[in-house]
């Protein structure tokens, strides 16, 4: 039995050797395959004596376990080593590297005008209103004839307006003064009912410590089929109290005169200067804040809407003012000056996004 422990080894010692799957398929075919050396000395198992056999039989068994236990356990290694190597290649760093912690205005801060307009729209989306936008540059007729104000009106005068160059069908356009264009072109797309804010940019050719040729304004509109004063004054009380997070808001509603609104209203804000600094809701001084008043019915008509079935109020309120009383900011011009020191000071922290829950201005 000596040359079968030979052939043993000799083939234990090839699978050992084999380098890759196809030579050790080629070590099981020369062993184990149907002409297989020990497959071929199985065969001749058949011509020895029954007690020849039954050892023989059983010393080659033993050897062919023995060669394909080697053959299993070198495949498993081989597909050990190949999962190795691909994940090795597929290795991922997904650690982070420590970063050195910044102080949280390093980066730069919020201005105070996109603040406050954050702040309002977090306020008018509690109330129910949806957020609309329009042109800077605007149609002369959005900008005024729609609203009711014609081109000889003396209105159009008050608003000191930056007029482009007119175009060849002698329409021109105009940077616009007011966002009431946006209760145009809201209404002319979207009818009635609605109920909307549209803030923005708006421009008048003024500049001193309460005027800038760029200021910013939020338009209020609510159309309905029983909308009266009286739900003016609510949603205007209502907002000035968050706003100012001031409780005992007192608003004064002073008669005015708006070519799109009838009648119209001013509205003060109760509020006192005392030793330089600015408090809400006391005193004996008012700040004017916002035009408004219950649109035109023309206005209306001028939109499609009907206004024997629909009417509704509008509103106007300076940004820049509610900010500058707010934050106690006394000159408007610092506000786009893009002084980096002014900015630092007055700057919001980027990522504290205001809302009515979680408070507007921590
Ligand atoms: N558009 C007016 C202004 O700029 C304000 C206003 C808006 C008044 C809506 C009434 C209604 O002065």
């Amino acid at each position: 039995m000596g040359d079968l422990e030979a052939l043993k080894a000799g083939y234990l010692d090839q699978v050992a050797s084999a380098g890759d799957e196809a030579a050790l398929e080629a070590v099981r075919v020369a062993a184990l395959g149907k002409k297989g050396e020990i497959s071929l000395k199985m065969r001749d198992l058949g011509k020895m004596s029954p007690e020849e056999r039954k050892s023989a039989g059983a010393a080659l068994n033993a050897v062919k376990d023995a060669i394909a236990d080697a053959i299993a356990q070198k495949k498993d290694a081989m597909a050990d080593a190949a999962l190795d190597e691909r994940l090795k290649g597929e290795w991922l760093d997904i650690t982070l590297s420590p970063r050195p912690v910044q102080p949280p205005m390093a980066g730069g801060t919020l201005h105070p005008i996109s603040q406050v307009t954050e702040e309002v729209i977090a306020i008018f989306a509690d109330l129910g209103f949806a957020v609309k936008e329009g042109p800077q540059i605007e149609a002369d007729f959005y900008n005024f004839d729609a609203l009711n104000i014609p081109a000889e009106h003396p209105a159009r005068q008050e608003h000191d307006t930056f007029y482009m160059a007119p175009k060849a069908d002698g329409t021109r356009h105009v940077l616009r003064t007011h966002t009431s264009p946006v209760q145009i072109r809201t209404l002319e797309k979207e009818g009635a009912p609605t109920r909307f804010i549209a803030p923005g940019r708006v421009y008048r050719s003024d500049y001193d410590q309460t005027h800038t040729p760029m200021f910013h304004q939020v338009e209020g509109m609510v159309i309905d089929k029983d909308i009266s004063m009286a739900n003016l004054k609510w949603v205007l009380e209502e907002f000035c109290r968050a706003f100012f997070e001031v409780e005992a808001v007192e608003l004064r509603f002073r008669a005015s005169h708006f070519p799109f609104t009838e009648p119209s209203a001013e509205v003060d804000i109760r509020c006192s200067w005392e030793g330089g600094q600015l408090k809400i809701g006391e005193g004996d001084g008012w700040l004017e804040i916002l035009g408004s008043g219950m649109v035109h019915p023309k206005v209306l008509a001028a939109c499609g809407v009907d206004p024997q079935i629909w009417q509704g109020f509008a509103f106007g309120v300076g940004i820049d003012r509610i900010a500058m009383l707010k934050y106690g900011i006394p000159d408007l011009r610092a506000f786009f000056d893009a002084d980096l020191r002014w900015l630092r000071h007055y700057g919001f922290a980027a990522l504290d996004m205001p809302s009515v829950a979680a408070g507007l201005s921590r």
